[in-house]
């Protein structure tokens, strides 16, 4: 007689061992609850400027409804290779050195794909954006995390990672300014990690997506360092800066055979990024500076004001210096982040994201999205000062 038919008994064990997003995990406890000021996803609260969502709709008129190029527009790729060299000083020749994708997303997948073999040590720094220690181990690599500390403004020192470096160590995985923390990064730091990579003879993978939403400082790519622009896959996007997450477009730069070969995985797995999206991305990146400026400006008004209400109600916070996140110190409280964040959804109707959801650096921590509206911000503040009050006393 034949086995009876068990699905879990097919699911791949890498699958199987990655925990769901706790992202995503806490959202489900909250939907479908009244009355909730969310400053949980990670998405801007501006619709996509009108020209933008204009030229998508062009395109659809004009009918350019087919398949494009495996690495995107060519039209697409020279704006990017022009706005790169603009923004972040690197050329990448638009013919062989840049390939679009679907969102950041699929571009750090698949830049996994392309150099993990099994065992591989992929080494990054923590608190991190939720995807990148599931998405090395779905690889088949092995994901070091490093950890960063509120002390240093959450940056990562080069000490740090000097100290995960073994034989096995392959990449390293770099996000300035980062998700959920906020933290950015100096020139003089940078050029130590520059070091610690060259030495080492590691890659490096940069996920830039918040660059565009730095409020102090420079911002300055790992990408532009001596020596740094042969070896970096440069990763960036539409999402945050021109409040396109909808599009599900970004991008990859890099070494001409590792996007060569990133293009293998994109080839086979997804074809190409979504014309209608390309052509949205080609004016926002031809006319949409002014909007993220003005988005710019905005969180940094919500940023200031947010963080000052976290202080001032005892909640240590440091002040972020890019990104649309503040993460504030819950471990006075004595609530464990999932604690904190269920009970202030429960008794405050506002929802933030566990800081433990961004790994076990981020346990004691809340992200809390601050793209959101001013006076929704304020109101935030308060229940969760009267929340703080209660749960202190
Ligand atoms: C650090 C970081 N990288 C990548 C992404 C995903 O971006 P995309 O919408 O381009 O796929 C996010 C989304 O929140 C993020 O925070």
């Amino acid at each position: 007689m034949s086995k009876p038919f068990q699905p879990t008994q097919f699911i791949a064990q890498a699958v199987r061992d990655i925990p769901r997003s706790g992202i995503r995990e806490f959202f489900d406890l909250v939907q479908g609850q009244k009355d909730i000021i969310s400053l949980g996803v990670g998405e801007p609260d501006f619709v996509t400027p009108w020209h933008i969502r204009e030229a998508a709709i062009y395109a659809l008129e004009r009918g350019r409804t087919t398949y494009t190029s495996n690495l995107g527009l060519p039209k697409l790729r020279e704006a990017i290779s022009a706005s790169v060299e603009n923004n972040f000083g690197v050329h990448y020749d638009p013919a062989h050195q840049i390939l679009v994708t679907v969102g950041v997303s699929e571009a750090l997948d698949i830049a996994l794909r392309a150099i993990i073999n099994p065992g591989d040590e992929i080494i990054y720094h923590e608190p991190c954006y939720v995807s990148y220690s599931p998405s090395i181990a779905m690889t088949h690599g092995v994901p070091v995390a490093v950890s960063c500390k509120a002390e240093n403004g959450f940056s990562v020192t080069a000490e740090a990672i000097e100290a995960a470096v073994t034989p096995r160590s392959k990449a390293l995985v770099l996000n300035f300014p980062t998700n959920p923390t906020g933290g950015t990064m100096t020139r003089t730091e940078l050029l130590k990690i520059a070091d610690v990579v060259l030495r080492h003879n590691l890659l490096v993978i940069t996920d830039e997506i918040y660059s565009e939403l730095t409020f102090e400082g420079e911002h300055v790519s790992i990408a532009a360092l001596p020596g740094m622009r042969e070896r970096t896959i440069f990763l960036h996007g539409f999402s945050k800066a021109y409040a396109m997450t909808g599009f599900r477009i970004g991008y990859a730069c890099g070494p001409v055979e590792l996007i060569e070969a990133m293009m293998k995985v994109h080839q086979y797995s997804m074809l190409c990024a979504s014309i209608i999206s390309q052509e949205a991305a080609i004016e926002a990146l031809q006319h949409g500076e002014p909007d993220t400026i003005m988005m710019r400006e905005q969180y940094k008004l919500r940023r200031n004001l947010i963080v000052k209400a976290f202080n001032d109600m005892g909640l240590k916070c440091h002040l972020p210096r890019g990104s649309f996140y503040a993460f504030p110190c819950i471990e006075s409280t004595g609530l464990s982040s999932k604690e904190f964040a269920t009970r202030l959804v429960k008794e405050e109707k506002v929802a933030a994201v566990p800081g433990g959801a961004f790994g076990v650096s981020g346990e004691g921590y809340l992200r809390c999205c601050f793209a959101t509206a001013l006076d929704k911000i304020e109101e935030a503040a308060d229940r969760m000062a009267r929340f703080v009050k209660r749960v202190s006393n």
